[in-house]
């Protein structure tokens, strides 16, 4: 485990939070919360950094979108990768210049196009890249002739489950042995001034070869371009960068995916760029859910808390691991099959299944680990549950950093 300066251990489990501290805070701010540590998110990116120092780093906002994240991220230095317009706006919000901000369009809604050009007119530092010549289109239209970088679809992907798999997927980027091509007729048109590939979500180590894969091949369309059409400023390899999500999974080994990183991309003019998500927050956050019903089933005992798939989507989705503890559990209670459910009717809404934890009682605080990344910014309120509230910690200081929703907010929009 490399343990970088200011850096950190290159995981926190969810063991290592203290559990007084963390049921302390299931009283005061109620269930279900979201808890941040700020000093974690500080740590990653400091490591990021360290692994990648001559890259320009980015940070993938819509693992979690929220100010104060958002705002330490920036002040650690690093860049940020927006996936929509509201996420542009938000960036702006936390203080991020338009030369930090790298607005990634996917099939872009019209208003987002109008929004963020109309951004890029006071901030003309900012990047948009385009996956389809379409888009490119449709930006010029506006009179948009900013600082363009091309996405190209590499053909590779890679991460932890089908649906979170990019680079080969024909939605994403544009094929790319079009790119070259595209490239020659934009810079007269545009500031060209990158390429960017993403090969998916949660690389692990056995990715590597497939991340290697997606380097080398973006390594030769940088070459390519920058002999028939110029110098390009970066090529942006995207992030992915994996977490141990089970308590025995063994960290990434960051060091080990920079080194291949810069051995497949080769001698390239254009600076190397990386745009993690997951890596910067999953570990730096937990969630806490109240048990409200604990119930003897045929095979397991069905643990009712009140966070569900619309609190935490992930298990439900991908079929996701997170750890989860009885962090109220006195020192000697048994160890016990437990299914954890939701309150959501779906049978989708287990948060885990069949796993040994210290036998939950009503009122009972669950933590649920690596909950940061992916966790708050896919909740919903369906079935008309309220969002949970969401607290940042940062030294002894706890705050309260989204309230949470209320009955009333749910029919705020309604007219
Ligand atoms: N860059 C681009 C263009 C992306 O689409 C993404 C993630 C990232 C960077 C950051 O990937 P990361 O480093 O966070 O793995 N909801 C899923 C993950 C979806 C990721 C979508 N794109 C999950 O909870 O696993």
């Amino acid at each position: 485990m490399t343990d970088v300066d200011g850096g950190g251990p290159a995981v926190r489990r969810l063991a290592e939070w203290d559990e007084g501290d963390l049921g302390a805070l299931a009283e005061e701010f109620e269930t279900p919360l979201y808890v941040v540590d700020l000093d974690r998110v500080d740590e990653n990116c400091t490591r990021l950094q360290a692994a990648f120092p001559d890259a320009d780093v980015r940070y993938a906002a819509k693992a979690h979108i929220g100010r104060p994240v958002l705002q330490t991220v920036r002040e650690a230095g690093l860049d940020v990768e927006c996936a929509s317009a509201g996420e542009v706006e938000r960036a702006l919000a936390a203080g991020f210049t338009g030369d930090r901000i790298q607005y990634t369009a996917v099939n872009p809604p019209g208003r987002d196009l109008d929004h963020v050009v109309d951004r890029w007119r006071d901030h003309p530092g900012l990047t948009v890249t385009v996956g389809a010549a379409d888009t490119a289109d449709r930006l010029r239209d506006r009179g948009f002739d900013g600082r363009l970088c091309i996405r190209a679809n590499p053909g590779v992907g890679a991460g932890h489950h089908e649906k979170v798999r990019t680079g080969a997927n024909a939605k994403f980027g544009i094929p790319i042995e079009r790119v070259a091509e595209l490239a020659d007729q934009w810079a007269a048109e545009f500031d060209l001034v990158g390429v960017h590939a993403h090969a998916g979500s949660g690389i692990s180590g056995e990715d590597l070869s497939a991340h290697r894969e997606l380097v080398r091949r973006m390594g030769d369309l940088t070459r390519e371009i920058e002999s028939r059409t110029g110098s390009l400023e970066f090529v942006d390899v995207g992030g992915g960068f994996g977490v141990p999500y089970r308590e025995d999974e063994p960290p990434l080994d960051l060091d080990a995916v920079a080194e291949a990183t810069r051995e497949a991309l080769g001698t390239v003019d254009a600076a190397l760029a990386v745009e993690p998500g997951r890596y910067v927050v999953a570990d730096a956050g937990v969630l806490l859910t109240r048990v409200n019903t604990v119930k003897r089933a045929r095979d397991a005992t069905v643990v009712g808390v009140d966070a569900g798939m619309t609190t935490l989507l992930r298990p439900a989705m991908y079929d996701a691991y997170h750890a989860i503890s009885n962090v109220t559990a006195s020192e000697d209670a048994e160890t016990v099959d437990t299914t954890v459910a939701g309150p959501i009717c779906e049978s989708a809404d287990v948060l885990c299944e069949h796993r040994p934890l210290s036998r939950p009682r009503r009122g009972d605080i669950l933590a649920v680990g690596n909950a940061g990344a992916y966790g708050y910014e896919m909740s919903s309120t369906y079935n008309s549950r309220p969002r949970p509230a969401e607290v940042v910690r940062s030294g002894t200081t706890v705050r309260l950093a989204r309230r949470r929703e209320s009955l009333t907010d749910l029919t705020a929009l309604e007219q």
